[in-house]
């Protein structure tokens, strides 16, 4: 027997009152990787309590490393075992685990790693990473048989290259190989994302010698050895933006502590156009509220200062409650809609269209070929009155996408599926009842 968990939400209440972002996933988790790269501890505070941290944790326990938890903060050692192989089971629920290819394969000059799980999200390959490492000098070859990529390198040295579009863990995955290759790497049209500066930081605390040259080029002069390091994570900027449209979707108020308001910049603009309010309070706590009756808005997902993939779907579920037709247009994933048939059995009216779209090769940063005909913008006529339903998640952000929904519905929802949203938010469902939110976890037995 199985047993899962799931939520039981009861909507119609504002929320009010104060919560603090936790730290960022998407830098917690690379930093983390950051101690294959020394045999020296790393001590990594603001490390959120998430399913994915922990699944790191366990990847890097194959790896050698040994880690110590005390609240939110990580200390890891590596014990230089030269272990180069992780299980398929360990990584395959996370899609990370790939990004260690770069530190095996400058450090031990070999690495077994399986083609990475997590948020499906589409095809999702890493073909950008690869390149990048091969033109380091390593050979890798890809088993479709038993899933794995085998690496191995006579050492990396330094390389000149181009990304052939935007990506933003492969960007980091060549950071973490280059800054112990010999000679020196540029990497251009690297990607913009902020967290991958957050990586930068440690890495240079580490004694790595990284410079962003421009925005979209980065310089890396490859050092020998690199040693420990102390080191803060970022705030979440997705997590902010989930609580600040569930503070102004349910009608309340709530301050945010830790708030990284200049990274919003693209979701805030947004926001405030189409009725929400923020204001800032100091310079890390911001109040987001409705300001006036929400007004539909369009949106086209962008990379790094563009608004961000990861915002669209909880983005969704707001301008169910705006007048008029409002548009999404993703354009970094070719699947990130999943959300859509739930809400439409809480009554949104939501429907897929295509765009008018001169070069999509060019125009999407998803490989256009492995796109399956799926539509890659949806129509949202509000507003709409959300009613109760039962529902399951498919991914992360559709996951907070659901809550939020259930949040501002009528009526009592079952949500299915959450140990998608333990993913990357954490314990939602007790910050969320601090702000007045009537949600609970509830474990349900499967047979
Ligand atoms: N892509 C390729 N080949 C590659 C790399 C990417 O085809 O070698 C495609 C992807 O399939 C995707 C697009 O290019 O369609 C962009 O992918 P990118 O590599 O930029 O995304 P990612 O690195 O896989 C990270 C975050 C995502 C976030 C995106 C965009 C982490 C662990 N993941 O993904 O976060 O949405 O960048 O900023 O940092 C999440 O937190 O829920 C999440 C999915």
């Amino acid at each position: 027997m199985v047993i899962m968990d799931k939520f039981i939400v009861r909507g119609g209440r504002a929320l009010n009152g104060e919560i603090s972002i936790s730290g960022a996933k998407n830098v917690a988790l690379k930093v983390m990787i950051a101690s294959l790269l020394t045999d020296e501890e790393l001590i990594l505070h603001n490390i959120p309590q998430l399913r994915d941290v922990r699944f790191m944790l366990e990847v890097l326990k194959f790896l050698g490393v040994s880690s110590k938890q005390v609240g939110s903060t990580v200390i890891l050692k590596n014990a230089h075992r030269q272990m180069s192989q992780i299980p398929l089971d360990v990584a395959s629920s996370l899609r990370t685990s790939s990004m260690v290819l770069g530190p095996l394969l400058a450090r031990y000059h070999t690495a077994v790693v399986p083609n990475p799980g997590g948020c499906r999200l589409g095809a999702r390959p890493i073909d950008r990473h690869i390149d990048g490492l091969i033109g380091m000098g390593a050979q890798i070859s890809y088993n479709s048989e038993d899933g794995y990529f085998y690496g191995n390198s006579d050492g990396l040295h330094g390389v000149d290259f181009t990304f052939v579009k935007n990506t933003h863990t492969g960007t980091e995955t060549l950071l973490l190989a280059a800054v112990l290759a010999r000679g020196t790497t540029i990497l251009r049209n690297a990607a913009e994302e902020i967290e991958i500066d957050d990586l930068i930081l440690l890495l240079n605390k580490m004694g790595g010698k990284i410079c962003r040259k421009n925005n979209r080029v980065i310089e890396i002069e490859g050092v020998p050895k690199l040693h420990g390091a102390e080191f803060t994570v970022m705030s979440d900027r997705n997590e902010e933006v989930t609580f600040a449209i569930a503070s102004a979707l349910t009608n309340g108020s709530v301050i945010v502590k830790k708030s990284n308001r200049e990274s919003l910049e693209p979701f805030l603009s947004t926001f405030k156009k189409c009725g929400g309010g923020a204001e800032e309070i100091d310079g890390t706590t911001t109040r987001y509220y409705k300001e006036s009756a929400l007004i539909a808005t369009d949106v086209i997902t962008l990379p790094h200062p563009g608004f961000m993939t990861d915002w669209q779907a909880p983005w969704a579920a707001f301008l169910t409650q705006a007048s008029g037709v409002s548009t999404i247009h993703e354009t970094i994933f070719e699947s990130r809609f999943s959300y859509v048939h739930q809400l439409r059995k809480m009554g949104a009216q939501i429907d897929f269209y295509q765009p008018l779209v001169e070069n999509p090769e060019a125009f999407y940063n998803f490989n256009w070929q492995d796109h399956q005909g799926k539509e890659q913008a949806i129509r949202i006529v509000g507003p709409t009155k959300l009613h109760n339903a039962v529902l399951h998640i498919d991914d992360l952000r559709a996951g907070a996408t659901l809550v939020l929904a259930a949040l501002a519905a009528e009526g009592e929802s079952v949500i299915t599926g959450i140990e998608q949203i333990d993913r990357g938010y954490e314990h939602i469902e007790v910050r969320l009842s601090k702000l007045g939110a009537d949600i609970i976890r509830k474990g349900e037995e499967l047979l």
